[in-house]
């Protein structure tokens, strides 16, 4: 029999039409996500899907689903699944890690020159006709990133990745992570990052740049106390997950200027409600959750899910498997 796999969105590229010669494949192409109900209904006796991080992979929908054996997630961030529950049951999850590394990096540095520079400020002037004066020795001035000191928060791929950019601003890194690893160390000697507490690095930065996971531990890690150590005329860029961020003591901070711009890729809701009082503050510049939009890494993602999936259905551990344990638990 064939094995059935549901896709819960059209992906970029063509990757899918190579998954039909060997599956039967069922995508949601509506623009609006499925619920959980949709996805409970159209996966009914797959093997496989493949969710985005905006799906809830929940215990109740892969209890509704006992045919499955893999989740391939399209991000590499996976704390919207249920990674316990997956493993008990004996559900591979698999992400899509490194592969996005470079474009996220990228990102968070638009995203730092845009809140340094005044970018979006300068853009809507110009485009609303307020720029009536030719050259203005106070228009707009922002703050220098050349020779500034950032803080890198998750030294982890994406963190390095943005901190090797900052090698040509000339910038001292600061850094604060749990562990020794591949990416601290190759921050330590390739370019001087220094480790710091948490503390610390928020007392210290100009720039502090989020790139740790969602996790118990960093839900609300940067709060109102946090935010207090920072400098004034600081700056925090979040391309991570906005939950780590608390959004009313962000807001209080750049509305009383302690904080001089905030440069959001993310928020605690997605979409963020127009209601935000964030949108309200023109130095808060805000992106819907593009850290990897570009074509080719969304084009590579698609094909990494694919080959993650078909791994695990065909019986072996998946490259980029999050539960090796779960190989254990499979039936
Ligand atoms: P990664 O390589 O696993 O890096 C995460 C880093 O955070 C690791 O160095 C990890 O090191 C550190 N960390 C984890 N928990 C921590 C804690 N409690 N305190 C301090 N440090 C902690 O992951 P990545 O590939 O760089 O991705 C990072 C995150 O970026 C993803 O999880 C995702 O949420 C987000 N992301 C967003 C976008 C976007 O579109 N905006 C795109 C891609 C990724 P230790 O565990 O050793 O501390
Ligand atoms: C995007 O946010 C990801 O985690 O890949
Ligand atoms: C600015 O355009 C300058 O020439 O200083």
């Amino acid at each position: 029999m064939v094995e059935r796999i549901f896709v819960t969105r059209q992906l970029p590229g063509s990757i899918l039409e190579k998954l039909k010669e060997q599956y039967e494949v069922d995508i949601w192409t509506h623009e609006t996500p499925p619920t959980n109900a949709d996805i409970i209904k159209r996966a009914k006796n797959c093997s496989g899907i493949i969710t985005l991080l905006s799906d809830q992979i929940d215990r109740p929908l892969m209890e509704a689903l006992p045919e499955l054996k893999a989740i391939a997630q399209y991000a590499v961030g996976y704390d919207n699944i249920d990674i316990a529950a997956a493993t008990e049951r004996g559900i591979l999850v698999t992400n899509t890690p490194g592969v996005l590394t470079e474009t996220t990096a990228d990102l968070a540095w638009a995203l730092i020159m845009a809140t340094a520079r005044r970018i979006s400020e300068a853009d809507k002037y110009v485009k609303s006709g307020k720029w009536q004066v030719a050259w203005g020795p106070e228009m707009l001035l922002g703050v220098d990133v050349f020779g500034a000191t950032l803080g890198i928060i998750g030294m982890g791929r994406i963190g390095y990745a943005v901190a090797q950019r900052s090698v040509g601003f000339n910038m001292r890194i600061l850094y604060y992570s749990r562990t020794e690893t591949e990416s601290t160390r190759a921050a330590e000697e390739t370019l001087q990052a220094q480790r710091v507490t948490l503390k610390e690095l928020l007392g210290e930065a100009d720039i502090v740049s989020l790139h740790v996971p969602l996790s118990s531990e960093t839900r609300g890690m940067i709060s109102k106390k946090e935010i207090a150590i920072m400098k004034r005329g600081s700056i925090i860029v979040n391309t991570s997950r906005g939950p780590i961020v608390d959004e009313a003591a962000l807001y209080a901070a750049v509305k009383s200027g302690h904080l001089r711009a905030v440069g959001l890729d993310v928020f605690h809701d997605e979409p963020t409600p127009i209601t935000n009082p964030l949108l309200q503050l023109d130095t808060v510049v805000s992106l819907p959750h593009i850290g990897s939009a570009s074509i080719a890494t969304r084009t590579k993602m698609a094909e990494m899910c694919v080959d993650n999936i078909a791994q695990a259905l065909s019986g072996h551990i998946p490259k980029n498997i999050i539960n090796r344990d779960a190989s254990s638990n499979t039936s």
